[in-house]
């Protein structure tokens, strides 16, 4: 982490162990669910770190996330013109905010998404063919964790992948802390802009894919703000727990082993995977639209609470034991993917995704191993989704 970050954040975001939150931040959750928290812009509003309460905020209808009342830790204050973040649903309340899923709903249910599985596999393999190909070292992010959801989120959206460059710099930059507020709107406009291109290619010339669908019932603006919306969740989300997941896997070799033994636990494994990492680690941002009481704390209206999903998918109430991998335990009901109205759209996406990608890679290299010492691996702790830079394996 580096000074400016250190500078900026007013909640510990350090972490000492690779795969566990802050130790500051677990000692707070360790205290109460719920902490006052003064905000850079000297704003006072919450963090609130244990699993009941997060979960109670994130149903509850007086919660607003309309950036224009949120409150940020990183920046003195978000306020972007509404009119510039047009589609961008993930930060709207129901009406409008409802209007987007149910345009979005069918398109992503589990039974869309199995229709995928033959194209997602032939994707995998392709990759771990060119692995195999490229030989040992090789950096599996750049091989395989970045690559997979990247071009199954292109095919989905009918996005290029040769563009690939430009919206993956644009969607880092939109997702690193350190970026300052200027940096992040211009990577936004940016890809705004290619998607508004994009888009009306569409409407001349439809084509199978979800653009082509959603761009006769948007205006061009809305359009382009919900592509921008699945593009950036849709890859760097996945992909890191693709990389991240794969050292945890390695880092824990009995839990690779039942793995490996028992093909049917997958769908468990993906589950605890997803909550022993949490890998959206800042505070999902939400402002009380009124008084509310939670945890028997009083939530004046107009104030922001930050909710913690790492520490609340450690909360030993909810989950005993929790600081431990382990891919029997019923993980169901973990926060990962959110909870609420916001509930994550793509979750049935990334699951299919994970659960093909794991099983193959350790199948394709039963030696698989890091080819540097754990210390040596590039952490991504200043960015909005915790995970590895990169990834050296070698089998
Ligand atoms: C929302 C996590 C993959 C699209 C969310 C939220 C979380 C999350 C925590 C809730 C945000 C909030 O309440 O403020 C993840 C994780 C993923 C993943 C951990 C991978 C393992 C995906 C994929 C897609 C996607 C693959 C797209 C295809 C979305 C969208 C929303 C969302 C559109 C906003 C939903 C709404 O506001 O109604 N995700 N996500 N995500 N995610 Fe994901």
């Amino acid at each position: 982490m580096t000074e400016s970050l250190n500078h900026v954040a007013c909640y510990p975001i350090h972490r000492e162990h690779i795969f566990d939150p802050p130790e500051a931040l677990t000692r707070w959750a360790e205290q109460a669910p719920i902490h006052p928290l003064t905000f850079p812009d000297g704003h006072e509003g919450w963090l609130v770190t244990g699993y009941a309460a997060v979960r109670e905020i994130l149903a509850d209808r007086r919660f607003s996330a309309r950036p224009e009342l949120v409150h940020s830790p990183f920046f003195d204050r978000i306020e972007r013109d509404p009119q510039r973040q047009e589609g961008f649903f993930i930060r709207m309340d129901p009406p409008e905010h409802t209007r987007y899923r149910r345009l979005l709903a069918g398109e992503f249910t589990v039974r869309r998404m199995m229709r995928l599985e033959p194209r997602i596999k032939e994707i995998v393999t392709e990759h771990l063919d060119r692995m195999e190909l490229a030989g040992p070292p090789v950096d599996l992010v750049q091989a395989f964790a970045l690559p997979i959801p990247s071009l199954v989120i292109c095919e989905l959206l009918g996005v290029p992948y040769a563009d690939r460059e430009k919206f993956q710099r644009d969607s880092a930059t939109m997702l690193d802390l350190e970026s300052t507020p200027e940096q992040v709107q211009a990577a936004v406009d940016d890809l705004l802009a290619y998607l508004g291109d994009l888009v009306t290619r569409k409407r001349e010339h439809p084509e199978d894919d979800l653009l082509s669908v959603i761009a006769p019932k948007l205006t061009l603006e809305e359009a382009a703000g919900v592509g921008l919306l699945l593009l950036v969740a849709g890859h760097e989300t996945t992909a890191n727990m693709l990389g991240l997941g794969t050292l945890a896997l390695l880092s824990n070799p009995d839990q690779l082993a039942v793995l490996r033994g028992d093909a049917e636990l997958i769908g468990n494994a993906v589950e605890e995977l997803l909550r022993y990492l949490t890998i959206v680690q800042i505070g999902l941002a939400r402002a009380a639209l009124e008084d509310v009481e939670i945890a028997g704390t009083r939530i004046r209206a107009g104030q922001t609470v930050l909710l913690m999903l790492p520490t609340a998918n450690r909360d030993p109430e909810r989950f005993p034991g929790g600081d431990a991998l382990d891919l029997t335990r019923p993980a169901h009901g973990h926060l990962a993917f959110g909870h609420g109205i916001h509930q994550c759209l793509g979750q049935q996406l990334a699951r299919l995704e994970m659960r093909i990608a794991y099983p193959a890679l350790f199948e394709r290299f039963p030696g698989l191993r890091l080819a540097v010492p754990v210390a040596e691996i590039p952490l991504r702790t200043s960015m909005v989704v915790y995970g590895v830079h990169r990834l050296p394996v070698t089998w």
